[in-house]
């Protein structure tokens, strides 16, 4: 094993350099994301999903109650992806380690004060019919 022990260099040690070249079948491309209209047609209840907003990596869900927001995909604790956890209730809980997010305002319930940015989109359907 050479002394380069980065992931990179032990990659191209074990599959030669060509693994990383763009035309690699070994490249993984970053998924492309939705659009937020995409991805509100894509997304139910209870659901949150990748997508994209003027450049931005966003995630958008659909809430307990049926109100879709979107959110920073980006978990404040240790950068996991908001759009890779799940909806419980009205909140959105980060897949990597826990951390919970009201849905309706991005307040974290393991931190106070510390938030992500959130924006309803459409309030519940539940509360219009009402
Ligand atoms: S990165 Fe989200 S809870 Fe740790």
């Amino acid at each position: 094993m050479s002394k380069d022990s980065s992931i990179r260099a032990q990659l191209s040690e074990l599959l030669g350099e060509e693994w990383n070249a763009p035309d690699s079948p070994l490249r993984r491309e970053k998924p492309k994301r939705l659009t937020i209209y995409q991805a509100l047609k894509a997304c139910d209840r209870l659901s949150i999903i990748a997508a994209v907003d003027k450049g931005r990596e966003v995630a958008v869900a659909v809430l307990a109650d049926g109100t879709k927001v979107v959110l920073t995909d980006a978990c404040p604790h240790d950068g996991g992806l908001l759009s890779d956890g799940f909806v419980e209730g009205n909140r959105i809980v980060c897949a990597r380690h826990g951390w919970e997010f009201d849905g309706l305002t991005g307040e974290c319930a393991h931190k106070p004060g510390l938030r992500v940015a959130c924006e309803v989109l459409s309030k519940s359907e539940d509360a219009t019919e009402s």
